[in-house]
């Protein structure tokens, strides 16, 4: 079978288009070319603060001044609730996906049997991706690359529902 030569070109341009196509896309859920802003950290003075801020007024609290979090945090209340979990990357923040980090910061856990309040009210998505990217610049390289890789296998909320053969509730009525 003979090739007519002059498709080899056309071939190659239309290919060279869709590289640069993928190169460019970074929104969010798009496609599967794309790159999602979340998975780089973010440098965004004015996100960092505003972050950091509301951390400070809404989160400190339980959460700690250095996000060191309660001491016992593993063991369990005598209730049967958790304490607060440190949030500076030594413990298992980098093991929730991105949606699902923004859900546990507005709805808190009570929805789960958890004592996390919701801030639902108080806090917009905006605000909780502002507190995220905050967290996350303390966060050590390692554990942000792997909380990248952990939110790229669980990318939605029906993804991860798949992965864990549970559904994931937010609200106390379902
Ligand atoms: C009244 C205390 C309290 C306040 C205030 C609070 N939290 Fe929590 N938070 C908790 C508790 C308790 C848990 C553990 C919930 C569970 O899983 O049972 C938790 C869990 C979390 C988790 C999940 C961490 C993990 O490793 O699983 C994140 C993220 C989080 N909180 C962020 C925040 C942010 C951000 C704020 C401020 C907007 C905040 N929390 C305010 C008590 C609190």
């Amino acid at each position: 079978m003979r090739r007519h030569p002059s498709l080899t070109p056309w071939i190659g341009s239309a290919a060279l288009i869709l590289a640069s196509a993928s190169l460019t896309g970074c929104d969010g859920f798009g496609g599967a070319s794309g790159t999602p802003d979340h998975l780089e950290r973010t440098t965004d003075p004015e996100v960092l603060q505003r972050g950091e801020r509301l951390y400070q007024q809404h989160c400190i609290a339980c959460h700690g001044a250095q996000r060191e979090g309660a001491e016992d945090w593993r063991q369990r209340n005598p209730d049967g609730t958790l304490p607060p979990p440190p949030l500076d990357g030594s413990a298992h923040t980098w093991h929730h996906p991105y949606w699902q980090l923004k859900d546990m910061i507005r709805f808190g856990a009570e929805a789960r049997g958890g004592a996390m309040p919701s801030f639902e009210d108080t806090l917009s998505e905006a605000d909780a991706e502002a507190i995220i990217a905050w967290l996350q610049s303390h966060w050590p390289d390692e554990i942000f690359e792997a909380w990248t890789r952990y939110d790229r296998n669980h990318p939605t909320q029906a993804d991860w529902e798949e992965a864990m053969g549970e559904p994931w509730v937010t609200h106390p009525d379902g």
